[in-house]
């Protein structure tokens, strides 16, 4: 089939790509990303650069990739700009020192900021396949990301081939595109499980320029064994949403659950699983990690829909050795479909996410170290919380050994307002702000997820200021971020 498709070489691949072209390439998180070609144009900037001459491409992905994308490009200095999400060590440090120009984007717009042509022209779009058929069919791998409208989208098209994904992956995926208004139509989902769309991505087969073969596996990092504070906030969250089913507020038959990435993630939904009241249940969410094929091989899981399958490399090996069980029970989606907000809305999902800081009031800091260093992105985040049936965020209560608290008077970067945030979960506690006023959910906050070495300073900041309905100090807002910066230690705050 591939002989419909001139084979290339990774580095004749990247031979063809320009400087100041625009590239969407395939991967969401390290799963599904193109590999072999992105790091064949990292060596072609360097080798642009030491000849003198300029070198940078726009890179457009889905979300984060692994080291082969976004590490190698960054290292070689090779990013005019980068949207939407990123993960890397390597390109984080470059965007953090102001060296690339990162947005950060709700990633359910991603697709459709490429579509109205908000990021300009796309060139290219360098994917990664499991396979692909003479009249342009495309089988994309553990991911579908942005990758069906770059496909639609770019002028040109490489395509990965890689050997380590079986073509008994057809049938997995559900490729939808929206039109764009005023002609789009309501998106046809009233259940996690509906399909609505392809099981691969049609392109203009005269748009495929050539095929570079790879056999490279996805690189998803491990994650960090539980601890005893994340399986005490997985535990929290499990107690709640029990509470909830009991009280009547979630149907009996409960409600598909987005749960977002990372470490405590991944805690929580080992501990979701464990709960004796919670039923079985499906999930309609963004990023596939290991803990939900745990909960499906359990079968406390009846059916996931996702964005990616963001597994370690044993886990997926072992999805693939018997790929046929989990037939009707994955499935992967386009982000634009996945986080978009009609469904999330319409089917009534529970969002729990992950924050790096919370104040007070309510309001989230998904994304900024001390309000300046960027860590990852928001994500899908905001797809979801705004629009949750209940919004759940999660988090320690402290960070660095106890030196930061979690929990301030005001957050020094603003993602989630206290509008879309009902409910914060620590290792300490339940503070549930649903129908609560500013100082209500202050008091909460501090007497239920606020660690004990910090309890009595916010109480402090609480009464400094009796005015208002939020009762704020401008003078000692980030007084507990200027103590670390000055001392390295927030129980040094004073006002
Ligand atoms: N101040 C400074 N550093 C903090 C901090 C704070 N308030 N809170 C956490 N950190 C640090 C931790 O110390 C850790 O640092 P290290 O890597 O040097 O050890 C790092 O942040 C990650 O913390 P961890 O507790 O391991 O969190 P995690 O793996 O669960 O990830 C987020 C947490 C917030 C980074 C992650 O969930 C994220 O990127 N979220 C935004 C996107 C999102 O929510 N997507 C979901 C949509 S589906």
């Amino acid at each position: 089939m591939k002989r419909f498709f001139p084979i290339l070489s990774a580095d004749e691949a990247a031979a063809l790509v320009q400087h100041d072209e625009v590239i969407g390439f395939s991967g969401f998180t390290p799963a599904g990303a193109a590999k072999v070609i992105p790091t064949a144009i990292a060596r072609k900037a360097r080798a642009e650069h030491e000849a003198g001459n300029p070198f940078k491409v726009g890179v457009i992905t889905g979300a984060s990739t692994g080291p082969s994308l976004d590490g190698e490009l960054a290292k070689a200095d090779a990013i005019k700009f980068r949207t939407p999400y990123q993960s890397d060590k390597d390109l984080r440090a470059s965007i953090n020192a102001g060296k690339t120009h990162f947005f950060d984007m709700h990633l359910s717009l991603l697709p459709q900021y490429v579509r109205y042509g908000f990021l300009g022209p796309v060139d290219w779009a360098i994917v990664e396949a499991a396979d692909v058929s003479f009249d342009g069919k495309i089988l994309l791998t553990t991911s579908v990301g942005a990758s069906p409208t770059f496909l639609s989208q770019a002028k040109k098209i490489l395509v990965e081939i890689n050997a380590r994904h079986p073509k008994e992956l057809l049938g997995f995926h559900d490729i939808y595109e929206p039109q764009s208004p005023p002609f789009r139509r309501p998106i046809p989902i009233c259940n996690a499980e509906d399909r609505i769309g392809t099981q691969r991505v049609w392109v203009d087969p005269k748009k495929i320029v050539g095929i570079v073969e790879s056999n490279r596996p996805d690189e998803v990092k491990d994650f960090t064994p539980v601890t005893d504070v994340t399986t005490r906030i997985g535990q929290h969250v499990a107690e709640f949403l029990a509470a909830e089913l009991r009280s009547g507020h979630i149907p009996k038959g409960f409600l598909p659950i987005q749960s977002g990435v990372g470490n405590v993630a991944n805690a929580v939904l080992g501990a979701m699983g464990e709960h004796p009241e919670i039923p079985r249940f499906q999930m309609y969410t963004e990023v596939i990690q290991d803990s939900v094929i745990e909960l499906i091989k359990q079968d406390r899981c009846s059916f996931v829909s996702g964005v990616s399958l963001t597994l370690s490399n044993p886990v997926l090996q072992g999805v693939y050795d018997s790929l046929e069980s989990y037939r009707g029970r994955l499935l992967l989606r386009p982000q634009e479909i996945a986080n978009n907000p009609e469904i999330v809305r319409r089917i009534g999902i529970i969002s729990i996410n992950t924050a790096l800081e919370a104040d007070i009031f309510g309001n989230i800091n998904s994304t900024h170290v001390l309000g300046q260093k960027m860590m990852n992105g928001i994500g899908g985040s905001g797809d979801f919380t705004r629009n949750a049936y209940i919004s759940i965020f999660t988090c320690p209560s402290t960070a660095k050994g106890g030196n930061i608290s979690a929990i301030v008077p005001m957050c020094s970067h603003m993602d989630h307002s206290e509008h879309s945030v009902q409910v914060l979960i620590t290792e300490h506690g339940i503070a549930d702000l649903r129908g609560k006023d500013p100082r209500q959910r202050a008091a909460t906050i501090i007497s239920n997820c606020v660690d004990p070495a910090y309890r009595d300073l916010l109480w402090t900041y609480f009464k400094l200021t009796e005015n208002g309905h939020t009762p704020q100090s401008f003078r000692s807002a980030f007084a507990f971020h200027e103590a670390f910066l000055e001392s390295g230690d927030m129980r040094r705050t004073t006002f």
